[in-house]
C-alpha cells in the first residue's frame, strides 16, 4: 500500500462557474455552461465543479441537472452549508458535495470553513448528504486544527485552500508563499494520516500550479477562473489539456 499518491496522476476539476457568469452578463443561454463540461470532459478533466451560490450569480438551480445529465464525468458541487443548498443537494445526489464558507458580499470563496468551531452543526448538516451517498468535502484553510475537525465531523475529504499561496505567489513574496506551501504539505500529510482524502483548489494557475501539484498526498486539483481566461486566448480544450501536462510533469 504506497503511503502517497505521487506515483498516480493527479486529478482535475474543472471549475466551470464563470462560463454561466458569462452567460448571465447578458442573459439568454449563451455561452451554454452543458458545453463547457462536455468540452472539459473531451479534453480529458476527471470531474466537473460548480458552486451554487445563494444569489445565484453564476450556476443557477435548473444548470446542475443539465450538467449531471450531459456529462459521465463525477460532480463535484459546491455549497454553502444552508438548508436551502442541503435540499438541492439531496434532490440531486452528486457525486461530491463540497461545503464552503459563502459571504454575500465577497467576490469569490474568500477563506476556509471554520470546522473547529462548528463541530456539533456541521456533523449534523453534512450526515444527511453522506447518507444520500455523496462524498462529502470540506473546503478549509491549511490548518492543523481544521484539518482535525474535518476528521471528527465524518467528512471524507478536505480540499485545502491555496489562495493565500497563489497570493503570495503573485505578490512575489517568496518567503511567505513559502511557509504556506509548508503548511499546504503538513496539512495534506495530516489529513492523510486521518484517512481523509486530499484535494486542492482556489486561485491556481500555469505559474503556481507546480508546486502543488507536487504534494503527494493530493488527489484532486479544482480550476476554474484561470481556466475559462485561458480559454479566452487559446480555447477551453487546450487550456485544460495544458493545465494537465504541467500538473503531470510536477507529479514526476
Ligand atoms: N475550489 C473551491 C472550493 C472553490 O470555491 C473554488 C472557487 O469557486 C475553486 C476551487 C476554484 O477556484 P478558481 O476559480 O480560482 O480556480
Amino acid at each position: 500500500m504506497p503511503l502517497t499518491h505521487a506515483d498516480t496522476p493527479l486529478r482535475l476539476g474543472v471549475n466551470i462557474d464563470h462560463v454561466a457568469t458569462l452567460r448571465n452578463a447578458r442573459g439568454g443561454r449563451d455561452p451554454d455552461p452543458v458545453r463547457a463540461a462536455l468540452l472539459a470532459q473531451q479534453a480529458g478533466a476527471d470531474g466537473i465543479t460548480l458552486h451554487l451560490r445563494e444569489d445565484r450569480r453564476h450556476i443557477v438551480d435548473a444548470d446542475l441537472p443539465a450538467i449531471m445529465a450531459a456529462v459521465s464525468l463525477p460532480i463535484n458541487f459546491e455549497m454553502a452549508a444552508t438548508a436551502e443548498m442541503q435540499a438541492i443537494a439531496l434532490a440531486h445526489k452528486p457525486h461530491a458535495v463540497c461545503i464552503v464558507p459563502e459571504r454575500r458580499e465577497e467576490r469569490t470563496t474568500e477563506g476556509g470553513l471554520a470546522v473547529a468551531g462548528e463541530t456539533a452543526r456541521l456533523g449534523a448538516f453534512i450526515a444527511p448528504l453522506a447518507a444520500a451517498g455523496s462524498r462529502v468535502s470540506l473546503f478549509i484553510a491549511p490548518d492543523e486544527a481544521q484539518v482535525e475537525a474535518a476528521a471528527a465531523v465524518g467528512a471524507q475529504v478536505v480540499e485545502l485552500h491555496v489562495g493565500a499561496y497563489c497570493d503570495y505567489c503573485a505578490e512575489g513574496d517568496e518567503e511567505a508563499r513559502d511557509a504556506e506551501l509548508r503548511k499546504l504539505f503538513s496539512a495534506a500529510a495530516l489529513a492523510q494520516d486521518l484517512g481523509l482524502e486530499v484535494h486542492a483548489g482556489h486561485g491556481l494557475n500555469f505559474d503556481n500550479v507546480g508546486p502543488i501539484a507536487a504534494i503527494p498526498e493530493l488527489v484532486e486539483l479544482n480550476i476554474g477562473h484561470f481556466l475559462l481566461g485561458e480559454a479566452v486566448f487559446v480555447g477551453l480544450e487546450a487550456a485544460i489539456r495544458e493545465m494537465r501536462r504541467q500538473m503531470n510533469l510536477a507529479r514526476m
